[in-house]
């Protein structure tokens, strides 16, 4: 966009923009945000806020160039660019190629429609690894396919993306079925739909599972889009919706080793109101201590959100091949399993995390 007039204020300077759109940037902000301020390598603030007049005065503003050159009067010139000014207005986000819209989905996604990507083309070329990880931030699902028949093959796949999420279970975790276990994933008993780790502060963000082998008579996955099933509630039940988005509940896990414990709500919502996380885990949930005046509502509102959970409208299923490896956000998507009979062959998953944070600055980088 390019400027088609400036109008000075002492306290602000409006830009309006060929579009004739108008923007107005307050005088502090500007000399807060004056290139001038940063560091030139780091491009970090130098500049400290409390040695500027609380309300500097603007004197003159004209283009020269790319830039602005504004005059205060205390005599400080700034250089802003026009970059930097149309990509900051005040009131708006900044641009952020991480921001990806979710596309929220049913069962008629269907797993022939799961986004697919072979693991060659991700390991290889970042134009892949791009489109990859822009259709898992929108489905919140995908799968990578012809992956190498070794264990860590998907934990390279997942440190394409960036650093491994360390929780109680490890950097990377086996899902087999295993004596004493500390989990039921690590059982052979079905798992209702879920999303891992609730329990935590930050529950882990996208989630990796290649599948080694996949023997056993049952094992079949499932997917569920939970911000779906929390959208589609919002519109046929408002009243549970608000219950679930603002009333927390607490969830635990607890071993030999950790006791870790969060009061969260299951939907969260971000300042817009759009849905940013769901937390569902049925089989660590703790006692509801909520008040026993709401107790009954808030039931049949988890209740609602739990029957959604079993609704074929809402599930993908299929079986893992070898080879696959399921990639999905979990603090959106809800995942599952039917349960196997060990007796009849090996099921080996390897699953390891990498966080949203981690996840936005690679697609960040690779959009540059
Ligand atoms: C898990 C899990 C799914 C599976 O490990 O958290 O949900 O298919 N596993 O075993
Ligand atoms: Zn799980």
């Amino acid at each position: 966009m390019t400027v088609s007039g400036l109008e000075v204020r002492a306290d602000a300077l409006g830009v309006i923009w060929t579009d004739n759109s108008r923007t107005t940037y307050p005088t502090i902000w500007l000399r807060d945000n004056c290139p001038a301020g940063l560091h030139p390598q780091t491009h970090e603030r130098l500049l400290d806020l409390l040695s500027l007049d609380p309300s500097p005065q603007l004197l003159s503003a004209e283009i020269s160039g790319e830039h602005v050159r504004l005059i205060y009067a205390d005599s400080h010139v700034s250089l802003m660019p026009l970059t930097l000014l149309a990509a900051n207005q005040p009131g708006l986000p900044a641009i952020d190629p991480a921001a990806i819209t979710p596309q929220l989905w049913h069962a008629n996604l269907t797993p022939a429609g799961i986004p697919r990507f072979h693991a060659d083309a991700v390991l290889a070329d970042d134009s892949a690894l791009r489109d990859w990880m822009v259709q898992t931030a929108s489905y919140g699902l995908s799968i990578v396919d012809r992956l190498e028949d070794r264990h860590g093959a998907g934990v390279e796949v997942a440190q394409r993306v960036g650093f491994l999420r360390e929780t109680n279970f490890g950097t990377t975790f086996e899902v087999i079925s295993m004596p004493d276990p500390n989990n039921l994933a690590y059982t052979s008993v079905a798992l209702p739909l879920h999303t891992d780790l609730p329990n935590q502060e930050v529950p882990p963000g996208f989630q990796f599972l290649h599948c080694i082998a996949n023997e056993s008579s049952g094992g079949g996955s499932v997917f569920a889009d939970g911000f779906a099933l929390a959208q589609d509630l919002r519109d046929e039940d408002p009243a549970a919706f608000q219950l679930l988005a603002e009333v927390p509940i607490p969830f635990r896990f607890h071993d030999q080793t950790a006791d870790i414990r969060v009061r969260a709500p299951v939907i969260t919502l971000d300042r817009s109101g759009e849905l940013s996380e769901i937390r569902y885990n049925a089989h660590i949930a703790a006692i509801f201590d909520m008040p026993a005046e709401i107790m009954p509502d808030y039931y049949r509102a988890y209740r609602a959100y739990m029957t959604k959970t079993r609704d074929a409208a809402y599930r993908i299923e299929f079986k893992l091949a070898p080879g696959e490896m399921v990639v999905f956000d979990n603090r959106r998507i809800l995942h599952g399993r039917e349960a196997f009979d060990p007796s009849t062959g090996f099921r080996h998953l390897h699953g390891c995390y990498v966080d949203r944070g981690e996840f936005n600055s690679r697609l960040r980088l690779l959009a540059r």
